[in-house]
């Protein structure tokens, strides 16, 4: 596969490029997936953390290379969005962002798979797409402490070579205990 022709710039997204999976696909979102994210967010996430999809349909405006879902019999059943940003910075949840022209990280918004496709390797398939955007930019993210949901999503960061940069309070409200965690490569 040609990746330098997969993730060039262009106005129109061929959503046939991503690849076969572990019986589903990787491909580019598009807009008219949106509604099936925010099903999929929305039943992982508790409201404190819910998103619009004007959200998630910036993203996919600003920089629909970054956009990715894994489709199983045309189903979504995991996202990951994602972008270059700066690296002494957060995004603030539910925020319209813009794109820096020196970006000095690549940053990874939200990464979910849904409960019942966990455990086949489809996270780490996804994120392994966004490593090649990032090509030598350090990687970002906001990792939720959600141990309660029995997750630990930090520590599947850890896991893929992440470490903790600071303890933050994240979400709309901005009550929600998370970690800023980097990977530089
Ligand atoms: C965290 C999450 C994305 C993992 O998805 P997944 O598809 O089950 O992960 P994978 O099957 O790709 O696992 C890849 C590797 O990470 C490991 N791993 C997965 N979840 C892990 C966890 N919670 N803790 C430690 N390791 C984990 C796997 O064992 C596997 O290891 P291997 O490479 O040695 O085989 C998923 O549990 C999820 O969607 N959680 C809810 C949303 C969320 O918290 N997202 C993160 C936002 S910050």
């Amino acid at each position: 596969m040609n990746l330098a022709k997969v993730f060039s710039p262009r106005n129109g997204i061929d959503r046939s490029i991503c690849f076969d999976y572990n019986s589903g696909m990787i491909k580019f979102l598009t807009a008219s997936d949106l509604e099936s994210v925010c099903k999929l967010a929305n039943s992982i996430y508790f409201p404190d953390l819910y998103e619009s999809d004007d959200k998630f349909a910036q993203l996919l405006a600003i920089y629909p290379q970054g956009q990715f879902g894994f489709f199983d019999s045309d189903k979504l059943v995991a996202y990951l969005f994602s972008h270059p940003w700066f690296l002494d910075q957060i995004v603030p949840l539910d925020s319209l962002v813009v794109l820096p022209t020196n970006p000095t990280c690549y940053y990874l918004h939200d990464l979910a798979v849904s409960s019942d496709c966990r455990g086949r390797g489809i996270a780490k398939a996804m994120y392994q797409k966004a490593l090649e955007l990032a090509g030598d930019l350090p990687i970002k993210l906001v990792s939720i402490r959600n141990d309660f949901l029995g997750i630990n999503a930090h520590e599947f960061w850890r896991h893929l070579g992440f470490v903790t940069q600071s303890p933050v309070y994240y979400g709309n409200e901005e009550r929600v205990e998370a970690l800023v965690m980097i990977r530089i490569k």
